[in-house]
Order: C-alpha cells, then structure tokens, then sequence
C-alpha cells in the first residue's frame, strides 16, 4: 500500500483458491476414555442422555463432532478409572462390556458420517506375557487389537476407521494383520503421542512410511515440527485440550482449533475427553467439552467448548479443504476458511487474548491481541451467515454461538470490527442452528440413602450405576450355582495386573456416591473366591481415585479368607492399621459386612454383630464409599447400601 503510517488498523486479509488448496480437512473430535470419561454418561435417565448426546453428536445442533475416538479398554487404570478389555483371559472374547460400542452406535444414529478411531491405552495381563509390557509379543498385541476391531463389525456394525498403537514392529505388523483380516479400509495412526521420532523415521524408513497414514501427535501447542510437512501425511491433533471447560477452556479450545492449522497444518483436532462424565475429584475434573456428572440429578452443563466446536463442525465437514490464505491477523488472533471446492466457503475467525485461552499444556508463550477491523477480500457477490461468540470476560455475561444478521458482500469484502475474545464464522452454509432443550433438573448432590442389589436380568451395561473402578473391573454377574438370594451379584473379574501405563493399584477398587461424604454406614455382602488366600472390603472416606488410586486413604474395613479381619486407614495397608483380629471368614460362603463412620470413631459389623469399635479415625476427612479386592482376585458383592449423614 506504499504507507507507512497505520492510523486505523484496518488491515486487509485476502481470501482466495487462485493458488490451488490447502490440506483436506479431517474433523473435530472428542475422546471417550483414556480413560472412563464417560463412566456416569450411561447412567443418565431419558430424556436428558439422549439430550446430551445430541449436544455432543447431532448435525446442526451442537458440538456436531465430526470424530469419536474411544479407548479400546484394557481393563486398567487410565486417568479417571478402567475401561473393560474385550479379552480379560487369554480365551475369552467379550464385545458387550463398558460402553464405548454403545457410545458409538450412539454417536452414529445421529451422525452416519461420523469417523471411529479406536486406541487402546493399557492391555490386560496376558498380553504382556508376565511382562509389563504389551510389545514383545507384537503378534499378540496386533491380533488383540484386530478382534476388537473386527467385534466392532460382527456385533455392532461399526466400522472403525483408524487406529493408533505404539512402536514400530507393531504398525507394520498390524496393517499386515488388518489386511490379511480383511481390513485394509483401516488405517493407522502413529505414534499418537509426539512428533519424533516417528517423524523421522517415517522419513527414514519405507516400510513403517507405507504403514503409517497419520502422524498424530498430543498436546502439541499448535505447532507441528518440519519434517513432519516433509512427510506428506496427514498431521493431526490426536489428542488435546484437557483444560476445565469453563471460558478460559472454551478461549483454549478456540485458539486451539484455528491455529492447530495455521501454525501446524493439522486437519483434524480431538479433545480429551469428549463429555465429563466421572466424578469431578478424580484428576482433571471438569475437562471435556461439556459436563454431565451428576446421573442421579439428571443435571449436565452444556459449556462453552460446545459452542465454540460449533463455530467450525457445523459449517464444514471431513473432505473439504483448507484454503491457503489463512494465517494470523495484525493485532492478534487468526482465521482459518474452508471449501468443499463445489462452491460454499466457510471462514472462522478467533481473537482469543493470551490470559483467556491457555490450555493446560503445553506452557503458552506471551502475545498480544487487541481490537481491530479486518478487511476480508474474496471474488463474487453472495450473502454470508454470521455466527458469533463473544467470550465477555469483563461482564461475566458471555454470549456463544448467536446468529447475527446475513452479510451481503459487495465487490468482494466485508469489514469486521473485532473485539477481543470473540469467535466469528462467516459462512456460506445455512444449516447452522443453536440446539436447545428446556434447562435440565438443578445440580443434586449424590443421594444419601443409596441402594443396590444388583438384581438385573439383562443388564443395559456390564457395570452397575455409578460404580467408577478405580483397579480391576467390577461386572454384573449371574451366580449358576447359587440357591438362595445371590444370584445376581456384582464380581471383581481380574485375576491378574493388567499391562498398566497409569500404575494401577495392588487391589482392585470401585468408588461411589459424594467424595463430601463424612458420616455414613456402608453395608455390603461379600463372598471371596479364592480359598486361604482372598479378602475383600468395605470402605468409607476414600478420598483419591484415578492416577493416584494407589495412594488412596479412608477407612478400609477388610476381611480375608484365612479367617481374619483388620481396619486401615490406606487402600495399601501399608500405614495405620486401626484394628485387626479373628474374624473366622471364610471363602465361599457369604458374608455381611457394615462400616460405620461417625466423626473420629469407626465401627465394623459382621454378619449383623459388633466385630470391632471405636477405632480411631485420624486422617481420613470425607470421601466417596467404596468396595475391593485383596488383590487380583475373583470376588463377589451384593446387596451394597449406602446412609450418609
Ligand atoms: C493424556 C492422556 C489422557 C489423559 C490426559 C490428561 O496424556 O492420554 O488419558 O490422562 O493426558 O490431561
Ligand atoms: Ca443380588
């Protein structure tokens, strides 16, 4: 423009194809698992599940998620607690547990297009081989991860579309056993963790470059490295977000979604996790694109990463394509804009200041974003819709995802006063459409008086409501052999440590209720399946789950197979032992056990009569009730009670 003085900042932003495209666009995506995300999702009564799943998954509605990446459960614990294996033995073969294949069927009665990639995070013992360590039996590995793949098919008629494992024997290997299976539509993602080394050696090494279709790497801070452009694969997101979903969450999200492009060419972006759906004091509480953590209420938030997703998933799909003008604007913030090449031309537009969009990681460096007006040239006459969010940090009143009205464009370019914080799809589509459903029940806590018998002919899910297993994995179970009132039980199913990348426990363990609960009776009948050996407990005030499972404490109420019984304060039983002595249990035969906690004091009953009393209970403050295993063991529960004060 041959000035040199910039009064105004009304720099001017070319939108043009005259020099070819950019990448094809490849969707946005939510991640169930990695792991149990969306344990309390499933316990949701209708309507308000059906309702969160169209906020999450149904066109022009919401979120509209082109991508659902699910774990493959490797019955260990994977952040939020364990998701179930397909194979929990060596023989066996299970494609009805947990309830990603439901989460996906879900996902696909509302979106038929929507792309399924499965990865797991952890595998059951056996895989290891005694090891833990899932690849030095790849063969193994490969063909574990191709039956659940095929199970997807047989039982659920999902087709999964791309899968991500680790190390290098292990990609080749299994596009060799996906193609002799019949599934060479699948394609594999590598490393789906960061960009080297796989980079290099895609570059180096012919045979892993022929195996691998996506680089995918996780958190990467929109940026990507140079040889990975060299590559010539799909560069993706794989994994990112994980930040608490409020404004500052939705301002990271935002950032995140334009620029994981103009900054590092990724064509598609997943969030960890799709849905909070697990108890808010397990690690990373609150981190998914919206939050629906309370089924006994009915109540979920619809927050504000939902509208931002909106701003891009309804106004364009996988296939279309990047244009190559698209960079960053003058005094801060980016846009992006896309075409399905038949016409249509959708721009998104973010000013995210740098204090409003920061992700949990990695560390965002400092940059300045203030308000502006920018100039958008591009060729032809049409009319765009106009979407906005404005972010409203000063006010506390934000606004998402409003439909202003239409732009008609004259000689090519429309002007836009920009704010700070604000999101703007200007768009040829008209599908757009701000879903809604009349507000949800108030937030409740968790009931107080709590019950389950586990009754259940044909259990919708493998897992009873609201038990969130923290170590091993707890199932419905049908007790054949029982004659009277146990048939129908709950049943710890691992008989060996899985493969673990979170370090599980040495016990397996379930929480459930309010991790606020202080003063409560938990009653629970037991029945230990391993003879001398077993033990199982009660437990109340256990206060840490997830990643930090092992170092659990509360109250701990056990009692073994070799006839004794002992109260301590740490799931390891490593530290204070509050009490201990006969207790004359035994295996195979059905127990019934009662902790009572009531401020400093704690009692215990068997089969209805005073075992112990008055321990004093020191450290444990308040948390969720609970029930386990001595180890990996065979173990049965029925007829669990909760009354809390
Ligand atoms: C990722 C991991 C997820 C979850 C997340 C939390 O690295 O894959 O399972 O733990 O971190 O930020
Ligand atoms: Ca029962």
């Amino acid at each position: 423009l041959g000035s040199s003085l910039h009064l105004c900042s009304c720099q001017t932003y070319v939108l043009s194809d005259k020099d070819g495209l950019g990448r094809v666009f490849d969707g946005i995506g939510g991640l169930s698992g990695g792991g149990a995300t969306s344990r309390l999702l499933v316990n949701y009564a209708e309507p308000y599940r059906s309702q969160i799943l169209d906020f999450l998954f149904k066109p022009n509605f919401g979120a509209s998620l082109h991508i659902l990446k699910v774990e493959i459960g490797g019955d260990a614990q994977t952040t939020d607690g364990t998701e179930p294996s397909h194979m929990h033995y060596e023989n066996d073969e299970n494609y009805f547990r947990g309830y990603e294949w439901w989460l996906m069927k879900e996902a696909k009665k509302r979106n038929p297009n929507i792309t399924l990639i499965g990865l797991p995070w952890a595998f059951p013992g056996w895989v290891g081989h005694g090891k833990n360590w899932p690849y030095d039996f790849p063969d193994i590995t490969a063909a574990y991860v191709v039956n659940w793949i095929l199970g997807a098919k047989q039982y659920h008629d999902l087709d999964i579309q791309y899968v991500g494992v680790c190390t290098r024997l292990l990609w080749i290997l299994l596009r060799y056993t996906l193609d002799k299976s019949g599934l060479e539509r699948v394609r594999i993602i590598a490393s789906d963790n960061l960009w080297e080394p796989i980079t290099l050696s895609v570059l180096l090494d012919p045979e892993l470059s022929s195996a691998v279709d996506v680089i995918g790497a996780h958190y990467p801070g929109t940026v990507t490295v140079k040889d990975a452009v060299k590559t010539q694969k799909k560069l993706w997101s794989s994994e990112d977000y994980s930040t608490f979903n409020d404004e500052v969450g939705g301002g990271c999200w935002a950032r995140i979604l334009n620029q994981n492009y103009v900054n590092g060419l990724m064509t598609a972006t997943i969030s960890w996790n799709l849905v909070a759906s697990y108890y808010e004091e397990l690690p990373f509480g609150r981190n998914g694109l919206m939050t629906a953590e309370e089924p006994w209420s009915g109540h979920y938030m619809v927050d504000s990463p939902i509208w931002i997703t909106a701003h891009t998933t309804q106004f364009t799909q996988p296939g279309w394509s990047y244009l190559q003008t698209v960079g960053h604007l003058e005094q801060g913030g980016s846009y992006v804009a896309l075409t399905d090449g038949r016409g249509n031309l959708t721009v998104v537009i973010e000013t995210m200041t740098h204090d409003h969009s920061v992700c949990i990681r990695p560390p965002l460096l400092p940059f300045n974003v203030t308000s502006q007006n920018a100039t958008f040239q591009l060729k032809g006459s049409f009319e765009l819709q106009v979407w906005r969010s404005q972010f409203n940090f000063k006010t506390q009143e934000p606004s998402f995802f409003e439909k202003l009205t239409p732009l008609k464009l004259v000689n090519g370019s429309f002007t836009l006063h920009l704010a700070e914080d604000e999101v703007y799809t200007l768009t040829t589509v008209t599908t757009g459409q701000k879903g809604s459903y009349p507000d949800p029940p108030p937030s409740a806590p968790f009931p107080k008086v709590y019950k389950d018998d586990f009754n259940v002919r044909n259990p919708p899910f493998s897992e009873a409501p609201d038990f969130a297993d923290q170590t091993g994995v707890f199932e419905y179970y049908i007790n054949m052999t029982d004659p009277g009132p146990h048939v129908f039980t709950l049943r710890q199913v691992l008989t060996q440590r899985p493969v673990t990348w979170a370090t599980d426990a040495d016990q397996a363990v379930s929480v459930i209720g309010d991790h606020q609960w202080r003063n409560l009776t938990v009653t629970c009948d037991v029945f230990m399946e391993s003879v001398n050996t077993g033990g199982v407990f009660i437990a109340a005030r256990v206060d840490k789950g997830g990643e930090s499972v092992r170092s659990a404490n509360g109250v701990f109420f056990w009692v073994f197979a070799d006839g004794t019984y002992k109260v301590t304060n740490d799931l390891g039983q490593y530290k204070t032992v509050l009490a201990e002595g006969q207790s004359g249990t035994r295996a195979y035969v059905w127990h019934t056990l009662s902790l009572t906690v009531e401020g400093q004091y704690a009692s215990g009953l068997l089969n209805g009569y005073p075992l112990w009393k008055n321990a004093v209970v020191l450290t444990a403050k308040n948390g969720w009730a609970a029930i386990g295993t001595h180890s990996f063991e065979l173990a049965q529960f029925d007829n669990f009670a909760v009354v809390a004060e």
